[in-house]
């Protein structure tokens, strides 16, 4: 049986629509039946076959969450069964975007976004990431469709991190699962090989982020196994070049520190390296390098947008315990 609308689960909350579907989970907005309020139900779907550990994934997921307070994380409420043996959480609702949907609309204008608008986003991921490394929760997929953009009246967009679904939760007798996964654009060179992983790798993927809305694209493209071992071996272009939007010097250095291919090579922790973004706001912002490179002009003069999604498959979620795909990226069990 498959979720619908008006389902009703746990006896409590009501579904209303899909928001999101994912491997093995979907996610919709609903209402708590006793207030009316709305909420967003993620529900873990066996796809075919019941898979035990995407289960205990789940649930992983609701226990990391349920431990976590900071603004800008999603709060979970509740968590139980429905009909059909359902597994589902109750999260706060989000109303708002992801940035991943926020940075294609500003595409398709020709636009990124602006040198404070990077930090601020970068600023309150970070806050996000220094309470979940510490109490031991590593996110391991911090990418734009993982972080909600959320609209408050009269404020700037709230950042909200999302998506515990794959975290790595030390000292838990879930961890050794053997499973790598993670999406190939913003996963970190320790993460693509299957090793064991700390905060730093976070902090990388976040780099990627950043990277992202600054240039209009990740600094590694192409087919998801490609991207790996770019993320593994290959040297970012330098964002100074790259960049459609003036920075200055010492936010392109902090990006750059965070790609760094080894973690000790990275900023320690999130919040050294929110200190590192917080000071790069205060430093001039250098002129654009390579203009006209990253806005190229059609034959009528008007721009085209730089689209970065077209050419490469941002979105792709690979599962490094697939023996085929371990083969070929040279990658091992954590
Ligand atoms: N609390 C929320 N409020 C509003 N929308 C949400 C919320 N949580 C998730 N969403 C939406 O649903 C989408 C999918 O959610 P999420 O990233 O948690 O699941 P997923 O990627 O399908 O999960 P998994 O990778 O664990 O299978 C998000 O990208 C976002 O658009
Ligand atoms: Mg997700």
């Amino acid at each position: 049986m498959g979720l619908a609308a008006n389902i009703v689960l746990g006896e409590r909350y009501r579904l209303i629509r899909r928001l999101g579907r994912g491997g093995q989970s979907e996610v919709w907005l609903g209402e708590r039946l006793a207030t009316g309020q709305h909420v967003a139900i993620k529900a873990h779907i066996d796809k075919d076959v019941p898979d035990p550990v995407a289960l205990q994934r789940f649930v992983r997921e609701a226990r990391a969450i349920s431990q976590l307070r900071h603004p800008n994380t999603v709060r979970l409420f509740d968590f139980g069964s429905g009909p059909a043996g359902y597994q589902f959480m109750i999260l706060e609702y989000i109303e708002g975007e992801t940035l991943e949907s926020w940075l294609k609309k500003m595409a398709a204008q020709g636009h990124v976004p602006n040198q404070a608008q990077i930090i601020d986003i970068g600023v309150q991921v970070l806050r996000a990431l220094a309470e979940a490394h510490s109490l031991g929760i590593v996110h391991r997929d911090i990418k734009p469709a993982n972080v909600m953009m959320q609209q408050l009246a009269g404020e700037a967009p709230l950042v909200r991190l999302v998506d515990f679904g794959i975290a790595w939760v030390s000292q838990s007798v879930l961890t050794g699962l053997g499973r790598s996964m993670g999406t190939p654009a913003y996963m970190s060179p320790e993460q693509s090989m299957g090793r064991p992983v700390d905060g730093r790798t976070d902090l990388y993927s976040l780099g990627l982020v950043l990277y992202r809305c600054a240039a209009g694209r990740p600094p590694f493209d192409g087919k998801p196994m490609q991207v790996i071992s770019q993320q593994m071996t290959a040297e970012p272009l330098s964002l100074a070049e790259t960049t459609r939007t003036p920075l200055s010097q010492r936010l392109v250095a902090a990006v750059h520190r965070a790609l760094a291919k080894n973690p000790e090579e990275r900023f320690a922790t999130a919040t050294e390296m929110r200190l590192a973004l917080e000071a790069a706001s205060l430093q001039p912002l250098a002129p654009l390098q390579n203009e006209r490179h990253y806005l190229p002009v059609r034959s009528d003069g008007t721009s085209v947008p730089a689209t970065s999604d077209a050419s490469c498959d941002l979105s792709t979620e690979v599962d490094l315990s697939s023996p085929k795909s371990r083969s070929r990226v040279g990658a091992s069990e954590s």
